[in-house]
């Protein structure tokens, strides 16, 4: 097969590029490992900024998200004694929609079958050619059959587990990591949420967070040290330790239910540099992962996409490579604030292990700052609602 751009990753990165790219004209195909199920069962974040927001209304994508999302002025901090509410909406004239991650993924694959997106689901073996040249190729198995695809590009939107950025050569490239020692454990319930809005809630016995999918569906998390599993968290003692870590006000107004699901997630900071060798660009988690304190991930891969497809469209447009030569660098920048202001909120959220009464000083310290500082709530209110692009 012969194509202008080959994405390799069907998660939500490489449907929303191969859609700007479809809408632009340019021949794509999307190979996915997975099935579409297997896709749409994993359970992610769910607060999208304008960016993204901004991407499936200019792909008129935005109808569903539109009736069905939550449209929130602003989240809150809490410390155990207060409440910190932060009025993203008045800070920052903008506000984020509450839209889960898997409907924005179910939207974009039903749009594929009406609008002729090719997505290869199953696609084994995927492999990167020839990046360095002008032509590079994808070879792949489908029910043990070997298939290539020759492109002028390929976009790497695999994920973190992905083989697009293994392509890119160790001496080329640099990578930056932090590893968190706990991971947040996450229960989904069909209950009515205990806030109108997010509480990002930092407790003696750790963080807990209260979000929510819809009026009727609640999304909440505490952090657990690494060596917990999903068995030692029946639910009951996960609603009251919720309970205690969202404080009593929050915890009055907690509606307990039954677990939909529930699993625990590592938390990682990681950067790769730089985003583009050669004919490949590298979009999303398969360039970078932020802890999940803030929701940025998939509002950075919507980020990365609108800077890719705006390279892409002026190279195969207007035959002008000036965008593609400065890929890297554009999403970096913006990569890397986000990255700095993920970590910045899980620092001053969670308890680390290796914290004394210093550290946990500089916490109180700072909640006070942020809670009496109208300049200190307009910054961190227009990180969380997405900076521009
Ligand atoms: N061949 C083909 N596809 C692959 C391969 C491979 N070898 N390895 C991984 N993939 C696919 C995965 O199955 C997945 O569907 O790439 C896709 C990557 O999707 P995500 O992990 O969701 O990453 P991304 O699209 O960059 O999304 C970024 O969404 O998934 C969340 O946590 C993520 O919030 C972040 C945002
Ligand atoms: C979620 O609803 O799953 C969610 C919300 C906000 C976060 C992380 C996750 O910061």
């Amino acid at each position: 097969m012969k194509t202008q751009v080959c994405i390799i990753g069907g998660g939500p990165a490489g449907l929303l590029l191969g859609h700007l790219l479809h809408a632009e004209g340019i021949a794509c195909v999307v190979l996915e490992r997975h099935t579409a199920a297997h896709i749409l069962a994993r359970i992610r974040a769910g607060v999208l900024e304008q960016v993204t927001v901004g991407l499936m209304e200019r792909l008129g994508l935005d109808a569903r998200m539109k009736a069905e999302g939550l449209p929130h002025g602003g989240f809150n901090l809490a410390d155990g004694e207060r409440l910190i509410h932060i009025d993203v909406a008045a800070l920052t004239g903008k506000q984020v929609m509450v839209y889960g991650q898997t409907e924005i993924t179910r939207d974009l694959m039903d749009a594929s079958d009406e609008r002729g997106l090719q997505v290869v689901y199953g696609a084994q073996d995927v492999a990167l050619h020839d990046i360095d040249s002008d032509a590079p190729y994808v070879t792949y198995a489908i029910e043990g059959v070997r298939q290539r695809v020759d492109c002028r590009f390929i976009a790497g939107c695999d994920g973190f587990h992905g083989p697009s950025r293994k392509a890119v050569p160790a001496r080329v490239s640099k990578e930056f990591e932090r590893v968190y020692p706990f991971g947040w454990l996450g229960i989904l319930a069909d209950v009515a949420p205990c806030n109108h809005e997010l509480i990002y809630a930092n407790h003696e016995r750790g963080f807990a967070l209260a979000s929510m999918r819809s009026a009727t569906r609640s999304r909440y998390y505490i952090d657990v040290p690494l060596t917990e599993k999903v068995e030692d968290w029946p639910d009951d003692r996960l609603w009251d330790e919720l309970a205690i870590r969202l404080g009593p006000d929050a915890a009055a107004n907690m509606t307990r239910g039954p677990s939909i699901e529930k699993s625990i997630a590592p938390l990682r900071s990681f950067v790769f540099a730089p985003m583009r060798h050669g004919s490949l660009l590298l979009c999303g988690d398969s360039a970078h992962i932020v802890p999940p304190t803030g929701a940025k991930g998939l509002n950075l891969a919507a980020s990365d996409v609108h800077y890719a497809a705006h390279a892409l469209t002026a190279f195969f447009g207007r035959n002008d490579a000036e965008a593609i030569g400065a890929y890297s660098d554009r999403a970096l920048a913006r990569v890397w604030k986000a990255e700095r202001f993920s970590w910045s909120l899980t620092r001053l959220m969670h308890r680390f292990p290796e914290d004394g009464p210093f550290e946990r000083a500089m916490q109180v310290a700072e909640l006070d700052y942020i809670a009496s500082s109208q300049a200190a709530q307009t910054s961190i209110a227009e990180n969380y609602v997405g900076l521009p692009v």
